[in-house]
């Protein structure tokens, strides 16, 4: 495996490559739900590159950017374990000029977690396209954990021509339900106990569906129920475009929880 700091080396490397290319963009602190992703890369592509790059542009200001868990040499051990080619680990100069050419997300991407964190999408378009263009990857594999997210890369993709494969992963989840996130070494004791009234609340929608309830209304007070101890910040339920719906149907419907603990906002859904 090897660690790639600049833009000419990894282009160079990139030059030379000729066969598919899996490509895993990441923050860092790499867990299990990181490493689904980088082994179904390792599956289906002859070279796998992981990026881990904390984003400037993606954290508003007052948010957790400095406090953003770093874990460099552990995340480098873990992806040598897991076979990985190449680690791109631009610094912030590497990847962003003095004035640059930005993204904006649809307006449709200033709901949900657009609305709580308004721009954050633009970022997170503007370093992926950058990483597209350097990486220029066969398959790109993102998780359904951040679903909006996947769904307006997927959008870009398709808006830009982009020849890329977008590559949705299950969500992995902890022994007892709660979605690894990077974010969750956030909580203390207590809110770790409580945080798994999150998954809960999914479960208890999804087995209510399965009895036959479809109305959005009855589903998302269930959800409230569960989690009436909790600071929810959002319960959603869209379909594929991400568009609110009134009745579920029974594909390509996603529900959607945000809850607060402290200064930690845990996301967490279930896909029908
Ligand atoms: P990060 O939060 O590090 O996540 C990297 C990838 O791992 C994303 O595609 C995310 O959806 C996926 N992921 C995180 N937790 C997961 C889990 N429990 N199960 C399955 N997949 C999971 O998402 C980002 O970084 C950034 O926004 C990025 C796309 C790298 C752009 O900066």
């Amino acid at each position: 495996m090897k660690v790639l700091k600049t833009i000419d080396e990894l282009q160079e490397v990139r030059k030379n490559i000729n066969s598919t290319v899996g490509f895993v963009p990441t923050m860092g602190a790499l867990h299990d739900g990181h490493i689904s992703l980088i082994k179904k890369a390792r599956c289906e592509n002859e070279i796998v590159i992981v990026s881990i790059f904390v984003n400037p542009t993606q954290f508003l200001p007052g948010e957790d950017l400095d406090a953003y868990p770093r874990r460099d040499e552990a995340d480098k051990k873990i992806c040598e374990m897991c076979k990985v080619d190449y680690v791109f680990m631009p610094e912030i100069s590497t990847m962003y000029g003095s004035e640059e050419i930005l993204i904006k997300a649809p307006n449709k991407s200033y709901m949900l977690e657009g609305k709580s964190r308004p721009g954050h999408f633009d970022g997170v378009l503007q370093v992926v396209l950058k990483l597209f263009g350097l990486v220029q990857p066969t398959n790109a594999y993102f998780g359904k954990k951040d679903a909006q997210q996947l769904s307006l890369i997927e959008q870009m993709v398709k808006n830009l021509f982009l020849p890329i494969n977008i590559v949705p992963c299950d969500i992995v989840r902890e022994k007892d339900g709660l979605a690894m996130s990077s974010r969750n070494v956030y909580l203390d004791e207590t809110q770790r106990k409580d945080a798994l009234l999150i998954s809960k609340s999914l479960y208890s929608a999804a087995s209510l569906i399965a009895k036959g309830e479809f109305e959005v209304k009855k589903i998302k007070e269930k959800i409230h129920e569960v989690m009436k101890d909790l600071d929810v910040e959002y319960v959603a339920i869209v379909n594929k475009e991400f568009d609110e719906i009134e009745t579920i149907e029974l594909k390509n419907t996603v529900i959607l929880v945000v809850a607060r603990f402290g200064n930690t906002r845990l996301l967490d859904n279930i896909w029908l």
